[in-house]
């Protein structure tokens, strides 16, 4: 069974610093942090790293997920495309809170060249410390849900 404080994070070349910023920003909270990389600069394509911690989540390997590229939208968009993903880029801490009450969204997606570093972790914070509330909003989830078969 994996724990609820396991999360999986990754990235496209453009996000390497912010998110290594963001795995020692939330380890330091006691989560459990799987980082897929990549570590070195060579220009890489987002829609694999989207996919591998898309995959990880979908899996239950981990409870969420952060991913990360130049805007967030290019990660965000290959990561909904695994089944059971609920994805959302924020680029503001209402939205990230909102997004885990309201979507139950089990991914988070920033841009590195959008939001600097003390914001990202604002909106991390927002997102990690955020529950679903269910009632109303659990019928509209399971409506996207249906839109997979
Ligand atoms: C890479 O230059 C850039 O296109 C990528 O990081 C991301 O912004 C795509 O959505």
């Amino acid at each position: 069974m994996p724990s609820d404080r396991r999360i999986v994070l990754s990235s496209d070349h453009a996000a390497i610093a912010l998110r290594q910023a963001i795995a020692r920003h939330i380890g330091a909270q006691g989560w459990e942090v799987v980082d897929l990389g990549p570590t070195t600069p060579e220009s890489t394509h987002y829609p694999a790293h989207g996919e591998a911690a898309a995959r990880a989540v979908a899996a239950g390997d981990c409870a969420l997920g952060i991913i990360l590229c130049g805007t967030g939208q290019g990660i965000m968009m290959a990561a909904n495309k695994i089944r059971g993903i609920r994805c959302g880029v924020c680029a503001d801490p209402f939205s990230a809170r909102m997004i885990r009450q309201h979507n139950d969204a089990n991914m988070l997606a920033l841009g590195a060249r959008v939001v600097g570093e003390g914001l990202a972790l604002d909106i991390v914070d927002a997102f990690l410390n955020a529950a679903f509330e269910g009632g109303r909003h659990a019928i509209r989830v399971d409506m996207i849900s249906a839109l997979e078969s």
